[in-house]
């Protein structure tokens, strides 16, 4: 599984890629608005941070005015994945976009049968929003899992993007699952390499050097 950032903000951004763990990054429009800057100023600073796929969102409904946006951000670096809005104006927008040559990364997916859709329309990625599932009471990760059988079972090549991560044990648990890339927050990716026995232990090794290291 590969792990992408969930994250407009360049700090993070240059962070998490110092350490070498993180594959790709991913917006969307609120997230952008959070850092307060031009849109595509951000997007071609992270193409120079990061060596992936960077997904950058349309804000268009309609297929044509889609296409027209995607192509826009598509022309800044060759790693552009276009975000395209889980909708049937949308998934029309990714049937052309793929003959074009155009990634695209179908987004507000909440369900296996729309992963299943964006998948059949050539969608080079699908994310799942598993935290707002769990959100509004409903298990994000079973839904998940469904939409990797079914892939799985079918052998469609549409990657499984894991969004809406909350907590570190959301990773585990898409790991298990199998699903192709997790999206996480920086916040996430830091938890992930907390354990109270590794500080302990960690501790306790310099403590005990300290004894010795004159000797
Ligand atoms: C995915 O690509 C989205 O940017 C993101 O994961 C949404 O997460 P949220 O539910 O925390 O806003």
């Amino acid at each position: 599984m590969r792990i992408f950032l969930d994250t407009a903000n360049i700090e993070e951004i240059k962070k998490a890629s110092e350490l070498g763990i993180i594959s790709g990054v991913t917006t969307n429009p609120s997230l952008i608005a959070k850092e307060g800057r031009n849109f595509e100023e951000i997007v071609r600073e992270i193409t120079t941070l990061v060596d992936g796929p960077i997904s950058a969102e349309v804000i268009s409904t309609e297929a044509g005015e889609m296409v027209r946006e995607a192509e826009k951000l598509a022309a800044i670096h060759p790693n552009i994945t276009i975000k395209i809005p889980m909708l049937p104006e949308g998934l029309k927008a990714v049937r052309t976009l793929r003959e074009k040559g155009i990634k695209t990364n179908v987004t507000l997916i909440f369900s296996a049968n729309q992963a299943l859709l964006a998948a059949l329309a050539g969608a080079t990625y699908a994310s799942f929003f598993l935290g707002r599932l769990d959100d509004v009471g409903h298990e994000g990760v079973e839904e998940v899992a469904a939409a990797v059988q079914i892939f799985a079972q079918y052998g469609l090549e549409t990657e499984i993007i894991a969004a809406s991560i909350r907590h570190p044990l959301h990773v585990t648990q898409v790991a298990r699952l199998g699903v192709d890339i997790a999206t996480v927050p920086y916040q996430v990716l830091m938890q992930m390499f907390r354990h109270p026995l590794t500080d302990a232990g960690i501790q306790k090794f310099l403590a005990d050097w300290e004894r010795v290291k004159d000797k």
